[in-house]
C-alpha cells in the first residue's frame, strides 16, 4: 500500500482549543505546521464548554488567591509551580483572547463580567453567556485559520513514531478513504482532549475516546495520574448531557425528593458552590439512601426558578434549551433533575512545565509535547476547579506552541521517517477489517461503559476496581474476536469505532489500575475502603506504564510542593 510522507516542522494533533493556540503561534513564527485532527476544528470538545475561564480580574480578587484556590481544590496533588504559571498568566490570557476578538459578556460598567464557580472565594469565570467554549474556539479557530495554519480535518492518528527517546511524528489515515500518511516532523504534539466516553453517564462529545493516551502508553511511555476522574456535580439526568456549574453560580439549589436543601449536610458554608468532587459525592450519596427524583430516583433536583428569569434568559440561555429539549423540562418554570457524570481527566500525558512529554518522573522524550486535557501538567491534581481547564488549554497550548518554537529555533533536527512507520497502524486496520469473529463493538463498548461508571465512578472500593478489572482484562480478550460489517474504505466509521474501542480498554485499565493501588481518598477519587486523604502515603503522582500483554505496572513521582502546605479541605 502506498504510504504518503509528509514532512513538517511541527505536527500538532487536535484542534481544540490547545491544538489552535500552539498552531497559531507556531504558523504565524513562520513554522511549517500541520494540524491532524478527525473532527472538523469547529467541532472539537472545546466548543462544549459552557460556564466560564478563570482569572482574577476582580477588584478584591488576587492571583495568590486563584492559586490557592486551585491547589486547594486539587486536594494538594497539583504541582504548585505550574499552578503559579497558570494562574499567573490568567489575566493577560483573557486579554491576548479578548484581543483576537473573543465577545465576553460584560458587567454593567462595561468590564469583562465574572461568575462565582465552586470551589473559589471569589467570582472568577469570565464567560460569553453560557457558550464561553464555542466563543473562544470560533475565535482562535479564525485567526489560526488567518495565520495559514494547516488541517487535516477527518484525519485519524493511530500512532507515534518513537524510537530512542525521541518523537518524530505520526501515522494516520484520511477517514474519507483510508488513505494511510506518516507525518515526520521536528516537534510533535498531542491535544486529543478528553477521554469521557469511557463511562456510560458522561458529558463528553461521542469524539472523545482518549486514544492519544493508549497511543502512548503502547510505546512504553507513561501516564499519570489516571485514577482521578472528574464528575461534574450536574449532567441531565439520564443523558449526562451538560448543566454548566454556571447553573448554581449563578444562584441554583439543590434538592433532594424530600425537599430538604441537602448541601447543607455537606458544604455548609460553600452549599451548591462547593468543589466539584464534594457537591457530586453529596448528589450520589442522596440518591443512594433513596432521596433520589426522576423515574428512575438517580437525580437530584436543581432549581432555579427564584431567579429573576432575565438572568436565566441573558445567561444561560443554552442550559435551559438543553433541559427543554432533552428532558422536556423548563427550568423558568420547574426545577430540573441532575446526577453527576464524568466530565473530565485530571490525569493524563505526564509534561513537565514546559509541556514537554516525559518518558519517567524524572526523564524527557524528545521532540515530543502535550496540553490540554490529554496531558497532566499537573495543575488539577486531584480535582480541577470548574473554569480551570478552558484557562489550561488555551494557555499551555499556547505555552506549547511557544516552547516547540524555541526547540526549532535551537536546532532540533528532523528524523527522516520510513514508510515502514505505518506498519502498526496498516496491520491493526488489516486485522479488524479482515477478523470474523463473534463479537460486536458497540455491545463491548457498553459493557465497558457501564461498568467503569458502576465500578469506578464516584464511589470505589477495591471489590468494585477488581471485578472492573476483571471485566476489562475479558473485554480485552473477546476484543481479539470482533467483527465489522463495513469492510469498505469510504468513511469506514465501523473501523474507526473499532480503533477507539481498543483504546478506550486499554486507557481505562489504567484508570482502574491506579484507583486500586491509591489505598486513599483524594479529590475525585473515592475509597469506601479508604475514605480519608493519606498524605504520608499518597502526596505523589502515579506513573503507570503498560506491557504489551495490557499488564500495568507503576511507580510514584513527586509533587511539586510550594507555598501552599497541604491542610483538611473544608468548605
Ligand atoms: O460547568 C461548566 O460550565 C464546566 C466548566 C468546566 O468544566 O470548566
Amino acid at each position: 500500500m502506498d504510504v504518503k510522507i509528509y514532512e513538517y516542522d511541527a505536527v500538532i494533533v487536535g484542534a481544540g482549543l490547545a491544538g489552535l493556540a500552539a498552531a497559531k503561534e507556531l504558523t504565524e513564527a513562520g513554522k511549517k505546521t500541520a494540524v491532524i485532527t478527525k473532527l472538523h476544528p469547529l467541532r472539537s470538545h472545546s466548543g462544549a464548554a459552557q460556564g466560564g475561564i478563570n482569572a482574577a480580574l476582580g477588584k478584591d480578587d488576587s492571583t495568590e488567591l486563584h492559586e490557592f484556590d486551585t491547589v486547594k481544590g486539587s486536594d494538594y496533588l497539583a504541582d504548585q509551580d505550574c499552578v503559579e504559571l497558570m494562574c499567573s498568566k490568567a489575566p493577560e490570557t483573557i486579554r491576548w483572547a479578548e484581543r483576537m476578538g473573543a465577545v465576553f459578556s460584560r458587567d454593567e460598567e462595561g468590564d469583562i463580567a465574572i461568575r462565582p464557580f465552586g470551589g473559589q472565594s471569589k467570582p472568577r469565570a469570565c464567560y460569553a453567556k453560557d457558550r464561553t467554549g464555542l466563543t473562544l474556539l470560533q475565535t482562535i479557530y479564525e485567526q489560526a485559520d488567518r495565520a495559514g495554519i494547516e488541517v487535516f480535518d477527518e484525519w485519524y492518528c493511530s500512532d507515534l513514531i518513537y524510537k530512542d527517546g525521541k518523537v518524530s511524528g505520526i501515522v494516520a489515515y484520511d477517514i474519507k478513504n483510508s488513505e494511510p500518511a506518516i507525518f515526520n516532523a521536528k516537534v510533535t504534539m498531542f491535544a486529543t482532549g478528553g477521554h469521557g466516553r469511557a463511562y456510560r453517564f458522561n458529558s463528553n462529545a461521542h469524539a472523545n475516546t482518549g486514544d492519544s493516551l493508549s497511543i502512548v502508553a503502547r510505546h512504553g511511555l507513561p501516564l499519570e495520574d489516571m485514577e482521578f476522574v472528574q464528575f461534574h456535580p450536574s449532567g441531565l439526568g439520564g443523558s449526562g448531557v451538560l448543566i454548566s456549574e454556571a447553573a448554581r453560580g449563578e444562584g441554583g439549589r439543590l434538592f433532594n425528593s424530600e425537599g430538604e436543601r441537602f448541601m447543607t449536610k455537606y458544604a455548609p458554608n460553600a452549599m451548591e458552590l462547593a468543589s466539584r468532587d464534594v457537591v457530586s459525592r453529596a448528589i450520589m450519596e442522596e440518591v443512594r439512601q433513596g432521596k433520589g427524583v426522576g423515574k428512575d430516583g438517580q437525580s437530584v433536583n436543581i432549581d432555579l426558578t427564584h431567579l429573576d428569569p432575565q438572568i436565566i434568559l441573558t445567561k444561560l440561555p443554552e442550559l435551559r434549551e438543553l433541559a427543554i429539549a432533552f428532558q422536556g423540562q423548563d427550568m423558568l418554570k420547574e426545577p430540573i433533575h441532575i446526577s453527576a457524570t464524568a466530565h473530565y481527566s485530571m490525569g493524563g500525558i505526564p509534561t513537565n512545565i514546559n509541556c514537554q512529554v516525559r518518558k519517567s518522573p524524572t526523564e524527557m522524550v524528545e521532540g515530543f509535547y502535550a496540553a490540554g486535557e490529554c496531558s497532566c501538567v499537573s495543575v488539577h491534581g486531584a480535582n480541577r476547579l470548574g473554569a480551570n481547564s478552558v484557562l489550561e488549554a488555551l494557555l499551555f497550548g499556547r505555552h506549547a506552541g511557544e516552547n516547540m518554537i524555541k526547540a526549532l529555533d535551537e536546532g532540533i533536527e528532523l528524523r527522516p521517517a520510513k514508510v515502514a512507520d505505518a506498519d502498526t497502524m496498516l496491520e491493526e486496520m488489516k486485522k479488524l477489517k479482515t477478523s470474523n469473529g463473534i463479537e460486536r463493538v458497540s455491545a463491548l463498548r457498553e459493557e465497558l461503559q457501564i461498568g467503569m461508571t458502576k465500578n469506578a465512578g464516584v464511589f470505589r472500593s477495591k471489590e468494585s476496581l477488581d471485578e472492573q478489572i476483571a471485566l476489562i482484562d475479558s473485554l480485552l480478550v473477546r476484543f481479539d474476536s470482533i467483527r465489522i460489517d463495513d469492510k469498505s474504505k469510504i468513511f469506514n466509521t465501523d473501523l474507526q469505532e473499532a480503533l477507539e474501542l481498543g483504546h478506550m480498554l486499554e486507557f481505562s485499565k489504567f484508570i482502574v489500575d491506579g484507583a486500586l493501588n491509591r489505598e486513599e481518598s483524594r479529590g475525585g477519587h473515592f475509597r469506601e475502603d479508604f475514605p480519608t486523604r493519606d498524605d504520608k502515603k499518597f502526596l505523589k503522582h502515579t506513573y503507570a506504564y503498560m506491557d504489551k500483554a495490557f499488564n500495568i505496572t507503576s511507580e510514584w513521582g513527586e509533587v511539586v510542593l510550594g507555598k501552599f502546605e497541604p491542610k483538611e479541605r473544608t468548605y
